[in-house]
């Protein structure tokens, strides 16, 4: 499958197979300081949720670049997981990536998308803000933080109606 993303960014994607989650967990464990398992990634294919894989187009060919995870509830869309390699990332294809999701998303007939994300992750919260998501609402102690402690997830929504 492959997409035109609004900057003219060629981006190719595909559904993510069980074959395809040696690279995913590679990537995973690699930007995240508290990544999920393969066992979170299998589990997740399993319970029928969507899980993209994305080339770039400045990776050779059949590179997993990034990655998404999706679960479906009645009419709005949970983002689970949206990652970029770090050797692929402030590239664009990040936002080219939920742009697309959010265009899949609005065909199949979602009506919002929900996530969370880290207060502390800047790079994500300009991501998501720039793209139309607003927050609203906290949901304390919700991600494991350094030391033991937690830290909280900002909740952070989209209205795929609105574009
Ligand atoms: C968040 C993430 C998916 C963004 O992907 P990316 O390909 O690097 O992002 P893009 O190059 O498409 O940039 C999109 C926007 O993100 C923001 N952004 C990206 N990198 C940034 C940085 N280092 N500092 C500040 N803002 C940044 C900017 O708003 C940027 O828009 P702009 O280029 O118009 O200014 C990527 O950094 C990532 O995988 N991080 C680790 C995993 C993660 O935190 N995922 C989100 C969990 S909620």
């Amino acid at each position: 499958m492959s997409a035109q993303p609004r900057q003219g960014l060629a981006l190719r994607c595909r559904p993510m197979q069980p074959a395809d989650l040696a690279r995913v967990i590679e990537i995973e464990v690699s930007v995240y300081p508290f990544p999920w398992t393969i066992g979170n990634f299998s589990d997740s294919l399993s319970a029928g949720y969507d899980g993209w894989v994305f080339e770039s187009p400045d990776a050779a060919p059949g590179t997993i670049a990034g990655y998404a995870v999706l679960m479906w509830l009645p009419d709005e869309v949970h983002l689970l997981n949206l990652s970029v390699d770090a050797a692929h990332q402030g590239r664009g294809l990040g936002r080219a990536m939920l742009d697309w999701l959010c265009a899949n998303l609005r065909l199949r007939g979602a009506r919002s998308i929900l996530l969370e994300v880290r207060p502390s992750n800047l790079p994500a919260r300009r991501l998501y803000a720039s793209s139309g998501f607003e927050s609203i609402g906290l949901r304390r102690g919700y991600y494991p933080d350094q030391g033991g402690t937690r830290e909280d997830a900002l909740v952070m929504r989209k209205d795929l109606a609105r574009g």
